[in-house]
């Protein structure tokens, strides 16, 4: 959460940052803020408020030149979102500015033990940092304070630093939080994300967590904390342009919903040869070694492991469990002998994943990454990774990388199975169904606008159903903030159903013919206690009342179908009610905190 953005060259520093830290708001837009260089006359400018990139804009000055600058969009954790708050954060007399993404845990043991005599402007964790700097510099370099400070921070931090005595550098450091570093003809952009980068560089470097690399415009040097020159690889950025641009679409999420039969098709592109799949032979071994899967995901990805379970389980007779990264992290269960760890992380970069990554490789276990961004933390960490080709997902509720995570997790299920479909054909139905389903949009806004008119909504469903309810509610609440809840249809009458009045929505999905007949009854029965109810059905087992009829896929797909009228749903109910769809209140896409 947060971004951060800094760049040192020969370009226009104000503007590569204001555009970098637009593509990153997508990590928090409670504030943003930016310190330039004037190098007309060789003065520094603070620029920082609540509220978002766009504001930031409006505040900046635009009349000088500038070729250095840090910048940050913040998602609070230590301090309400405030003009004070906001970074960048600056040191006792204003001689370092720092921005920050991550938390520092040992700040209020900091204070005591070497700020005593600091006077503090901000609530937040990273003045502790610019102070600390500030205070080091008075008897070692500045390159010494940073690492020494760095040695001394407990908890996660990307950091981009600016020495007002020396314009003619730039300082960044790293741990647990993601930073990369992007090179061009032009300048060195420092950014938490390669996105910042795209149009300004060419090449990029992660950084590895401990690093500080010291920047001028044209050259750079990592180090480790002692200060010894660490090595390391320049990698093409590969990212396209008009990937990470909303096109004719109003937002991205409707963007990104449409584009869901192509990255499907993408998939099957990718990871084909005729019907046969093309996987890394030792990902494929990997499974099979393991005596039991252990899917670790975080929200969205969650919700597709719990769909990988049953394709692991049903497809290839693997027991699997799925687990909650958060809990997981600190309460660890009583694992199998031979467990292999399967992240799933549309950003690869979620902390909570990542604690876990650490622990179960300090003890000797294997693991594999699913995930959308190649080069990401938990991409480069775990033992294997497979990507999920969806392109840059940008809306924070995420829809296409949920269909592709189902997508990819088939296929791996597919290779330990008996083959017994024929998987590039059913995948190729799933993606001509989705088109039918996109091209009933208009038809569900109208029945969004007369269904959803209260406050609350319940979700419904049995078996695989149940797993897309939960990502179906998830989507509703997120971006039109109705408190929405999915339940297993059968548990509603232990407790929930006391919800139920008269128009509660009641959304149920039906897709599978062994237990259709119960999930009816089901809805037979809030029906009968005054609930407004919808159904979301596939052919082979709808009704003739049933308002959203998709086509019949191979059962164990229908998933990646009866989500799409689902992400519609959501879409329409956020946008009737004039929410910021992109940007929900309080939410981030990356949650780089634990
Ligand atoms: C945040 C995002 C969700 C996402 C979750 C896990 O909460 O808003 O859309 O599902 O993080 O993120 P990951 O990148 O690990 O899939």
């Amino acid at each position: 959460m947060c971004g951060i953005v800094g760049y040192i060259g020969t370009e226009d520093a104000r503007g590569i940052i204001l555009n970098g830290l637009k593509r990153l708001e997508y990590r928090g837009y409670d504030s943003a803020g930016i310190t330039l260089f004037n190098g007309d006359d060789d003065t520094f400018h603070v620029y920082k408020d609540k509220g978002r990139v766009a504001h930031l804009e409006e505040i900046t000055d635009f009349s000088y030149r500038s070729v250095l600058g840090i910048g940050h969009t913040r998602w609070a954790t230590h301090g309400v979102p405030n003009q004070i708050n906001s970074h960048p954060q600056s040191s006792d007399s204003g001689r370092f500015f720092v921005v920050h993404n991550g938390v520092i845990d040992n700040y209020k043991e900091l204070i005591t033990s070497h700020l005593n005599e600091s006077v503090f402007a901000s609530d937040t964790d990273t003045e502790v940092i610019a102070h600390l700097i500030e205070k080091f510099s008075y008897r070692m370099s500045v390159s010494e304070a940073i690492r020494k400070t760095m040695s001394l921070l407990e908890g996660s931090y990307a950091l981009a630093i600016i020495d007002t005595y020396n314009p003619y550098k730039l300082y960044a450091c790293k741990n647990k939080s993601p930073l990369v570093i992007g090179v061009g003809d032009n300048g060195v952009v420092v950014a938490s994300d390669v996105m910042a980068c795209v149009g300004y560089s060419d090449k990029f470097v992660p950084l590895e967590d401990k690093t500080f690399v010291e920047i001028d415009g044209a050259t750079y040097r990592i180090m480790d904390i002692i200060g010894k020159v660490v090595p390391h690889v320049e990698k093409p950025i590969d990212v396209d342009y008009f990937n990470i641009e909303k096109g004719e679409y109003s937002h991205f999420m409707l963007k990104e919903i449409n584009e869901q039969p192509a990255v499907l098709r993408n998939i099957i592109g990718a990871y084909f040869d005729g019907d046969e799949v093309l996987l890394n032979g030792e990902i494929q071994q990997a499974i099979r070694d393991s005596d039991r899967l252990y899917i670790v995901a975080a929200g969205t990805s969650m919700n597709a492991g719990q769909i990988g379970r049953e394709l692991f389980e049903k497809m290839a007779g693997i027991p699997t469990e799925v687990h909650i990264a958060s809990e997981f992290a600190y309460n660890l269960p009583l694992l199998s002998k031979n467990p292999l760890f399967i992240f799933i992380s549309q950003s690869g970069e979620t902390a909570d994943l990542r604690a876990v990554l650490v622990n179960i490789k300090a003890k000797g276990y294997r693991s594999l990454t699913i995930t959308n961004v190649k080069t990401s933390t938990l991409a480069r960490e775990a033992d294997h990774f497979v990507e999920i080709l969806a392109g840059p997902e940008i809306a924070v509720a995420s829809t296409k990388a949920y269909t592709a995570q189902i997508a990819i997790l088939a296929i791996l299920a597919y290779g330990l199975s008996d083959k017994h479909i024929n998987l590039r054909k059913e995948l190729s139905k799933v993606a001509i169904s989705m088109e039918n389903i996109i091209d009933k949009r208009d038809y569900i806004d109208k029945l969004v606008k007369d269904y959803l008119t209260k406050r609350n909504c319940f979700y419904i469903g049995r078996g695989i159903d149940y797993y897309g309810c939960l990502e179906s509610s998830l989507k509703l609440k997120e971006i039109s903030y109705i408190q929405t809840e999915g339940f297993a249809a059968g548990e509603l009458k232990h407790g929930t159903i006391a919800l139920i009045e008269q128009d509660t929505p009641v959304i149920a999905i039906i897709s599978q013919r062994a237990i259709a007949k119960n999930t009816r009854s089901n809805l037979n029965e809030v029906k009968s206690r005054g609930a407004k109810t919808l159904v979301i059905a596939t052919r082979g087992v709808h009704e003739p009342d049933d308002q959203i009829v998709v086509d019949d896929v191979y059962e164990l797909f229908s998933p990646m179908l009866t989500v799409v009228p689902a992400q519609f749903i959501a879409y329409y109910a956020a946008l009737h009610r004039g929410y910021d769809i992109d940007k929900p209140r309080n939410l981030a896409k990356s949650v780089t905190v634990e």
